[in-house]
């Protein structure tokens, strides 16, 4: 679809921004819905989130994605938060209602529906382990509690900030060392330990074994040490990628109030990783 005088806009802001898959993933979507609507990156530096709210609000763009550096600072250019946003303090969408912009956070939601449709796994009464405590951390924490898991222990290499994450997930939520990963039945790794240019496993390898599956939020390289060390132990282990859609998919149905075409969203996902695009 080419777009006219009539095409309805979308956006992420972030920085950096340019690798963002963001835009293939919406595009791809939209044009598989056949909506009329276009999906471009915004380099936004630190600091300005509030600012490229407020050009949003005047050019009538009707969605935004958020990203790095502004997950946070955001919101003070918001008129409203969905009650997760407002527990996480962060914001990874924001839809137009109305003349109000709202902030969102899909990112748990993302998760917990990433390991429903692509891995068959329920957190309900499960022993579930978050390694990392910044805000990807924090969002599948508050998750993982809300689906009902048995608890949720964090591990992260700084304990004060494991104390403050645990908080998100109430009574279930557990400060653990490492060693803990061995009796959980789902571990995620929220850090960037095994991106591309940092390669060291998140934990200790010896610590995975079969029957636990491991998630790894880092999706370049799509197979992590993390993976690796988790699959040869045994375990099943998948990269970051199904939440990354599943979070996208989100974000698309609050902003055009229809389903997400998910299987497209996931090809052109896929295809863009393979071709070097992150
Ligand atoms: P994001 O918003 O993407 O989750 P973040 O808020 O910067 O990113 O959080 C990064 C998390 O990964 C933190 O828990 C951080 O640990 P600290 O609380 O000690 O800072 C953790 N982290 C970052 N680099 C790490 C590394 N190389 N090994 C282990 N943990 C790391």
């Amino acid at each position: 679809m080419s777009t006219t005088g009539a095409t309805r806009v979308a956006g992420v802001i972030g920085d950096p921004v340019r690798h963002s898959l963001s835009p293939v993933i919406h595009n791809a979507a939209f044009a598989e819905a056949g909506l009329d609507w276009t999906f471009v990156a915004f380099e936004v530096l630190d600091g300005d989130a509030p600012g490229a709210v407020a050009g949003a609000r005047a050019l009538g763009i009707d969605g935004l994605s958020v990203t790095m550096p502004h997950k946070a600072t955001v919101l003070e250019a918001l008129d409203r938060l969905s009650p997760t946003a407002t527990k996480l303090g962060a914001v990874n969408a924001i839809a137009r209602e109305g003349t109000e912009f709202v902030g969102h956070s899909t990112d748990g939601a993302g998760l917990i529906d990433a390991l429903a449709f692509d891995e068959g796994f329920a957190p309900e009464g499960k022993t579930c382990a978050v390694i990392g405590a910044g805000g990807a951390a924090r969002a599948v924490i508050l998750a993982l509690a809300d689906a009902g898991a048995n608890s949720v222990i964090v591990i992260n290499r700084t304990p004060a900030n494991a104390e403050i994450a645990a908080l998100l997930a109430g009574r279930v939520g557990v400060v653990g060392t490492e060693d803990l990963v061995r009796d959980a039945d789902l571990i995620v790794n929220a850090t960037p330990a095994g991106m591309i240019g940092n390669d060291t496993p998140a934990i200790d390898p010896t610590l995975f074994h079969s029957n636990q599956l491991v998630v790894d939020l880092v999706y370049a390289p799509p197979l992590t040490s993390t993976i690796q060390a988790a699959r040869a132990a045994g375990a099943h282990a998948v990269g970051g990628l199904g939440m990354l859609v599943h979070q996208a998919a989100h974000a698309f149905t609050l902003w055009t109030g229809q389903e997400a075409p998910l299987p497209a969203m996931s090809a052109a996902a896929m295809a863009a990783l393979a071709h070097g695009r992150r």
